[in-house]
C-alpha cells in the first residue's frame, strides 16, 4: 500500500514564532526516519509530508491510499483535529479517530466530562476561565493546575501543585496570562502513576501497564525535549547559553503490580478510550490516590512514538518490536476501511435492501 506519513516539523520560522509549543508538538528527524523505516519494513511504500499550510493542496490530489498521521496541527483551536478533518473531508483513510475524539482528547475539561458521564473514574476538578471564580467546596488542597488544551506537560512546573488559596490564585493567574487558555484545577493524586497503550477498535485492547518512576523533588512528570530539537531552538532564538533541564521521570514496563490490579488499570484505560471514541491507538495516563483508587488523568490520542518513548516501551513489554507496533496501528486503521481491507460491507445494508425488494 502507499502510505502517506504526516507529521509536524519544527521549522526555524515556527521556533521563533512560538518556541515552546513548536518544540512540544513537533517530530524529530530521527522519529520520522524510524517510523518511515518501520512502515517500509511492513511492505509499504511511504511518502512523508510536513503538516504545513501547503498540505491541503497536496491532499486534495489524493496522493496515497492511507495516512499514518502523527501531526498535531499548527494553528488555531483544536489544531490536532485539522489533519483528520481534511482527510475525512477528502475521504482519505487514516490512522486514529476523526474530529470528535481528537477534539475531546485535546481539551481536558470536556474530556473529563465525558469520563464522568460514562462512569470512567477521574479526579474532581474545576475549570478557571477568569481566575476569580469561587473554589468549589469538593476540592481540597493540595491541587494541581494544568492547561486545558496542551499535552507533553506544557505549563507544568514545580509550583503547579498548590497547597493554599494564595498559591492557587497566583498559578492560575500566571497560566491564564501566559497561555491565554482556561486552567484546569484538579485534585492532586498522591499515589503511583501508570500509563497504558490501547490499540485497535471494536474491541480495543490494552498493552501491558507501564509505571512512571520519578527522580525529581516532586512526583509529577515534567517533559524534556529531544537534544537535536534543543540545539535547533537555541539557534532559532540566538541563545547559545540556554541549558536543558534533565528528565526526572522514566516509564518502566511492565509495572510491578498484582495481576488483578494490572487488569483493572487496563480495563479502565480501555473504557476511557472507548468513552471518547478513540481508534487504532492511544496512550492513557492514570494515577492512584494515596488509598490506591485509580483515576484517569487523560487519554493521549496520537501519543509520542519515538522508539524510546512510553508507548513503544509498553509494546516492548508485550514482546513486540517497534516495527510491529507501527504496523499494528496501521493495520487497525486499514481494517476499518472496507475498500482497503477487502472486507465486504454489503451485509450492513441487507435489511434495507430487503425492505425495498419485498412486497
Ligand atoms: N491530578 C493529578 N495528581 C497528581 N499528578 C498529576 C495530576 N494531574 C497531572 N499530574 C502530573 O502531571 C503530568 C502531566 O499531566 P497530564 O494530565 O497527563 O497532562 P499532559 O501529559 O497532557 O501534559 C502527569 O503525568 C502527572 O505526573
Ligand atoms: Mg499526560
Amino acid at each position: 500500500m502507499h502510505v502517506g506519513f504526516i507529521y509536524n516539523i519544527a521549522t526555524d520560522e515556527l521556533l521563533r514564532e512560538r518556541p515552546e509549543m513548536t518544540l512540544r508538538d513537533s517530530d524529530s528527524p530521527e522519529t520520522i526516519k524510524v517510523v518511515t523505516q518501520a512502515l517500509e519494513a511492513g511492505g509499504h511504500r511511504v511518502t512523508g509530508y510536513n503538516a504545513d499550510q501547503k498540505l491541503p493542496a497536496i491532499l486534495a490530489q489524493k496522493p496515497f491510499d492511507i495516512a499514518f498521521n502523527i501531526a498535531t496541527g499548527v494553528y488555531g483551536e483544536s489544531r490536532q483535529t485539522h489533519v483528520p478533518a481534511m482527510l475525512d473531508y477528502l475521504q482519505i483513510p487514516h490512522t486514529g479517530p476523526g474530529v470528535l475524539a481528537e477534539a475531546l482528547c485535546h481539551h481536558k475539561p470536556q474530556e473529563k466530562m465525558v469520563f464522568v458521564g460514562n462512569g470512567v473514574p477521574t479526579a474532581p476538578f474545576q475549570l478557571f476561565l477568569r481566575g476569580d471564580e469561587l473554589l468549589k467546596p469538593d476540592l481540597q488542597f493540595p491541587l494541581i493546575c494544568k492547561l486545558t488544551s496542551e499535552g507533553a506537560s506544557m505549563g507544568l512546573d514545580y509550583d503547579s501543585v498548590v497547597h493554599d488559596e494564595a498559591a492557587l490564585r497566583k498559578k492560575v493567574a500566571f497560566l491564564l496570562e501566559v497561555y491565554q487558555q482556561g486552567v484546569l484545577v484538579e485534585q492532586y493524586l498522591d499515589g503511583r502513576e501508570f500509563t497504558v497503550g490501547v490499540l485497535g477498535h471494536s474491541p480495543a485492547y490494552a498493552l501491558p501497564v507501564g509505571e512512571l518512576h520519578f527522580g525529581g523533588p516532586l512526583r509529577i512528570r515534567l517533559d524534556e525535549m529531544e537534544l537535536d530539537q534543543f540545539e535547533q531552538l537555541k539557534q532559532a532564538l540566538g541563545r547559545p547559553d540556554l541549558e536543558m533541564s534533565h528528565m526526572e521521570s522514566e516509564t518502566r514496563a511492565p509495572a510491578d503490580l498484582p495481576p488483578e490490579t494490572a487488569a483493572r488499570i487496563q480495563q479502565i484505560a480501555v473504557d476511557a478510550f472507548n468513552a471518547l471514541g478513540c481508534k487504532d491507538w492511544a496512550r492513557v495516563d492514570l494515577r492512584m490516590d494515596s488509598a490506591g483508587q485509580i483515576y484517569v488523568l487523560e487519554v493521549n490520542c496520537g501519543p509520542g512514538i519515538a522508539p524510546d518513548y512510553a508507548l513503544p516501551k509498553l509494546a516492548y513489554a508485550a514482546g513486540w518490536s517497534f516495527e510491529q507496533l507501527v504496523n499494528t496501528i496501521l493495520n487497525h486503521a486499514i481494517e476499518r476501511y472496507p475498500h482497503l481491507s477487502g472486507k465486504d460491507q454489503a451485509n450492513r445494508y441487507q435489511h434495507y435492501l430487503g425492505s425495498l425488494t419485498t412486497g
